[in-house]
């Protein structure tokens, strides 16, 4: 029989934190849906999980190593860490990958900057993720590649040991032919999709998108196959493609969200938040998420249902994130000002409509918060899943609350039975959306949520991992739904 061998994962990111205080650097292991279903199939099955550990030029290999060799005794398996230098730091990851692909793929062309300069980088430092990897990798073991700013590693491994098995995830939406073909080096990065043995992505609208840019350049390309995973036929290359969306850990936030210090504390939140009924909204600092729309959609319904004034607030916490990119600084400055006007044109001697936090919050802050609110608003412009929705209903439990959630968001192709889906773009739909859920009845809200729950629970972060593994090794999978919209 033919051995499973080890599990080799690579994303940008390591998943770990690291900080450094007086010069000292400190870290430990990451949590999160992602690394805690990866952690029992990496113990389980060997292998380690490469990627940069997010420090800049300053860091020395070092000390980074001598920080990563106790973590990785802690959790069971290596970490490898790829260094890069500032240069790769500005023309990889905030170059080519966050300002061609993310606004790209993310259908947003006008945040795009085309410097031609980026592409070298990007090459560059992929091949610096490549020659970590091949150190390591032997022809038995089992890759796992993710993300957009990982692209060419594929095809790199493959030039260097073509025997290896190397599979590819990608966690943003893959764009329309349309805008796909405005980017330069579009080809590059199509051909490089197809060098993976598996090519995966959230929906089978992002899988239905890459075949239709494929076909532009490839007209004579086959595909066979039903269902999630199909395959394709290039000349003589052949290699598989499949959707799967990725999930949380929905036992451990159905959990968390249960229990008695949460269940405490979200009673105090509500008492602490004036008016009947209060939405949260829980985003990374970044333009796809939607932000100024969902404020623009909660001040026309203040606009528009005047009944609702002084009943209802907004409590929106932004996590901070890109920093030191100048659009991710304007979109906070925007932000603020959007906020500031809602508040000086409907705050009232002892209401004001929209709170806002910008920082993270701890784990169990953050379930008490989503047990607490009324209604989980997500507007994402555009988004590759978004996971906060699915933490949101998991957190919930039997309490009756209203996930609204923007059509153009991964994950309303699958929970669109039990949420309420908006175009977030459309200010007056979001405000009826809103007005909607305010006075939605419990027998409703409890039967949509008890939907949603169940499509969680079953298609939980293991499923994910699980399924992805098995569709890599070529197995069939058990069917599931995807409504589409
Ligand atoms: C998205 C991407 C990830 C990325 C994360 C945080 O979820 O899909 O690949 O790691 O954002 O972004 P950052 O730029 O801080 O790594």
């Amino acid at each position: 029989m033919k051995r499973k061998g080890r599990l080799l994962v690579v994303s940008n990111r390591l998943p770990v934190t690291l900080s450094c205080e007086e010069g000292k650097w400190k870290g430990g292991p990451a949590s999160g849906g992602l690394v805690s279903a990866m952690n029992p199939v990496l113990k389980n099955r060997g292998g380690f999980w490469a990627g940069w550990p997010g420090t800049g030029s300053g860091a020395r290999l070092t000390d980074i190593r001598d920080i990563l060799g106790p973590v990785s005794e802690e959790s069971g398996y290596r970490f490898l860490p790829v260094m890069l230098t500032g240069e790769d730091v500005h023309d990889f990851y905030h170059g080519y990958s966050n300002s061609v692909l993310w606004p790209l793929f993310h259908d947003l062309q006008s945040r795009c900057d085309f410097s031609p300069r980026y592409w070298d980088g990007y090459i560059r430092s992929n091949a610096k993720f490549a020659r970590v990897v091949l150190r390591h990798a032997t022809e038995d073991d089992f890759i796992w590649v993710n993300d957009y700013q990982l692209i060419p590693l594929g095809g790199m491994l493959r030039e260097k040991k073509p025997g290896l098995r190397t599979s590819f995830f990608l966690h943003i939406p893959f764009p329309s032919v349309d805008v796909f073909m405005k980017m330069p080096r579009r080809r590059e990065i199509l051909d490089q999709m197809t060098r993976y043995s598996f090519m995966c992505f959230q929906t089978g609208r992002d899988r239905k998108n890459f075949l239709d840019c494929l076909r532009v350049f490839h007209p004579d390309c086959q595909v066979s196959g039903r269902g999630h995973i199909v395959k394709v036929r290039l000349g003589d290359r052949s290699f598989s493609m499949g959707s799967l969306p990725i999930s949380i850990d929905y036992q451990a936030y159905s959990s968390l969200g249960g229990s008695r210090p949460v269940v405490a504390r979200s009673k105090e939140i509500r008492q602490e938040i004036f008016g009947e009924k209060f939405i949260l909204g829980v985003d990374r600092l970044d333009y796809s998420k939607g932000i100024p729309e969902k404020l623009r959609g909660f001040r026309r319904c203040l606009e528009l249902y005047p009944e609702l004034r002084e009943r209802i607030t907004l409590h929106q916490i932004v996590v901070p994130s890109r920093e030191t990119v100048e659009q991710y600084q304007a979109l906070k400055e925007e932000i603020e000002l959007l906020i500031s006007r809602i508040n000086g044109e409907f705050s009232t001697t002892r209401w004001v409509p929209v709170n806002w936090h910008y920082g993270s919050v701890s784990g169990e802050e953050l379930a008490a918060m989503y047990r607490a609110a009324d209604m989980a608003l997500v507007t994402s412009l555009k988004d590759g899943m978004n996971l906060v929705c699915k933490e949101y209903c998991a957190c919930k439990g039997r309490e009756p609350g209203v996930l609204i959630l923007s059509e153009f968001a991964g994950a309303a192709l699958q929970l669109s039975r039990g949420a309420v889906l908006v175009n977030p773009y459309d200010v007056d739909a979001v405000a009826g959306a809103i007005r909607g859920a305010f006075f939605m009845e419990d027998r409703e809200k409890k039967e949509r949520m008890r939907y949603l729950r169940k499509s969680i629970a079953r298609q939980n972060v293991f499923w994910w991992v699980d399924n992805f593994l098995r569709a890599a090794a070529g197995k069939k999978l058990e069917d599931f739904p995807e409504q589409a919209i």
